[in-house]
């Protein structure tokens, strides 16, 4: 029998200290200890709960799934990574009779999916499992948003209800789609938003078209009338995990006029205008009544960090001259100002670390000191106050991150350096979870590069892979299949990739 795969399923916004950020935020919690309790409601093959369970030794987790079949290759993974602070059950959240109390309790991908007696059941569960100041989040498809999609997911069921096999299901629902695409009239601005609901459906893996499209369970619903059955279970609204918008200029919009209009409404306004087809709600006991929203208790004790891309090969960090970055999130933040380009440029060079505020302002500083540029920058406290100030409105249009936690990753390899067990299971599956907690695809040269650095020579490494390529084991992109060509090209290449999976976090701090 072939062994299984671990392809990464790390849900970001199911990470222990964004949900503590999110506490924190509206007073719950001052601090993010990292011996917490985490319960994964319908954890599925544990591929978000192995990445936590492995970074965070001092934290305890528990993963319960209906699935026996799935529980057991979640186990299978553990058992070979070693995690004893992970505890795997194969159990119906009907049956469900957890109790003990945990910081954090998750359900991703199994609200909307499940019939209303195990809906009813999960946010039942999610109450009687949570500590008093505690953090759930609890995902579902949103209306009216996923009404659309929903529309495509009819006419694929209809398509394929006279197929018993998946495999002909599938057939038969993709015939239908390619033809409607074909079809679509030009136009239109309905033809537009059909013919990307098309495409979308079109390019997604096999799996996820059978329980998102084809299952027989998916509800979507109104956020408010998810917050009334959360409030029946006794629960109630902290934070939103998933953004509705790249900038967050809308959600800033719609919290101007937070105390004059019920939540919900406004949540249902701001999913309307965004066209949001999902949610990943945070709740906390309704006892617990969350304070107004405040990054003040981040402010000190909180870690920025920012995938920043500096668009020049210079760092012009003078006092006048205008440099941007490209964010992880196609943003452009330019800047003129000396302190606010040494600030992005020391978080560019950080991450996937984060840093402390005052840790940045000093490295920002002394950048600008090394450069001779120390002269042109004020540092009264006004303008290190006015920094902060600017750098967490970029955390609230979605630019920065700022979270309680910080990872800790190795900044350059060494003489036999390897990656962390758990990267080179799922490099197997091709997908790895990076150090703050995303799911990211490989390529398969890369995928395979990281099973074997660390393990044999370097110039062996390279060989195997070219070995592999030539068998046609690997498939690749041109640039790759290039670079097999000549040595130096695939050093080159071999380079790029594991500086990339630096970047990443892939490798362990010694
Ligand atoms: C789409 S998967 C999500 C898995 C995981 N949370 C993730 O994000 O990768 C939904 C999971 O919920 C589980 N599930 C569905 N109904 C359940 C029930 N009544 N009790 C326990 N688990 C259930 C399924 O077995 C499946 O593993």
């Amino acid at each position: 029998m072939e062994a299984p795969r671990y392809p990464s399923h790390a849900v970001s916004f199911a990470h222990p200290a964004r949900l503590a950020a999110q506490a924190m935020q509206r007073g719950l919690r001052d601090s993010f200890d990292e011996s917490f309790h985490y319960l994964e409601l319908g954890c599925g093959a544990g591929g978000n709960l192995l990445p936590l369970a492995a970074r965070f030794p001092e934290a305890r987790f528990t993963g319960i799934d209906s699935s026996a079949d799935s529980i057991a290759v979640a186990e299978a993974a553990r058992s070979t990574l070693g995690l004893s602070n992970l505890t795997l059950i194969v159990e119906d959240i009907r049956r469900l009779e957890e109790a003990s109390p945990h910081d954090y309790v998750v359900a991703h991908g199994v609200y909307s999916w499940v019939e209303p007696a195990t809906q009813e059941a999960l946010l039942r569960s999610v109450k009687r499992a949570l500590a008093p100041r505690g953090v759930a989040l609890v995902s579902y498809n949103t209306l009216p948003g996923w009404g659309v999609r929903g529309m495509v997911r009819d006419v694929m069921r209809r398509a394929a209800a006279g197929e018993q096999a998946p495999r002909a299901k599938l057939k038969a629902a993709r015939l239908m789609l390619t033809r409607l695409l074909r079809q679509s009239a030009e136009d239109h601005p309905y033809a537009a938003l059909l013919r990307a609901e098309l495409s979308l459906v079109l390019g997604k893996r096999d799996g996820y078209l059978l329980s998102e499209y084809l299952g027989e369970h998916n509800e979507a619903l109104y956020v408010a009338d998810f917050l009334e059955r959360a409030a029946a279970a006794g629960l109630g609204f902290l934070a939103e995990g998933a953004p509705a918008t790249a900038d967050g200029l809308l959600e800033l919009g719609l919290e101007q006029d937070a105390a004059e209009r019920p939540l919900g409404e406004r949540l249902t306004e701001l999913d309307l205008l965004s066209y949001r087809q999902f949610r990943a709600t945070s709740l906390c006991h309704a006892e617990a009544r969350p304070s107004p929203l405040s990054q003040e208790p981040l402010r000190e004790r909180g870690y920025l960090s920012a995938q920043l891309t500096p668009m020049s090969r210079e760092p012009l960090l003078a006092e006048g001259e205008e440099l941007s970055f490209r964010a992880d999130t196609g943003a452009v933040l330019a800047s003129t100002s000396a302190l606010h380009k040494a600030s992005l440029w020391c978080l560019a060079r950080a991450y996937p670390e984060g840093m402390r505020a005052a840790e940045l302002v000093s490295s920002a500083l002394q950048e600008l000191r090394e450069r001779g540029l120390g002269e042109q920058v004020q540092i009264a406290p006004e303008a290190l106050e006015r920094l902060l100030d600017d750098l967490l409105e970029l955390v609230r249009r979605r630019q920065l991150e700022l979270l309680p936690w910080s990872p800790k990753v190795a900044r350059r390899l060494g003489e036999g350096s390897s990656p962390a067990a758990l990267t080179r299971l799922e490099a197997a599956g091709g997908v790895v979870t990076s150090a703050r907690h995303h799911a990211v695809e490989l390529s398969p040269l890369h995928a395979e590069l990281l099973q074997l650095v660390g393990s044999a020579p370097a110039h062996q490494v390279m060989d195997t892979l070219r070995d592999l390529a030539r068998a046609g084991e690997l498939r690749l992109g041109d640039d790759e299949r290039a670079a097999l060509e000549s040595p130096e090209a695939l050093a080159e290449l071999v380079g790029a990739q594991l500086r990339a999976s630096l970047g990443l976090g892939l490798f362990p701090a010694s």
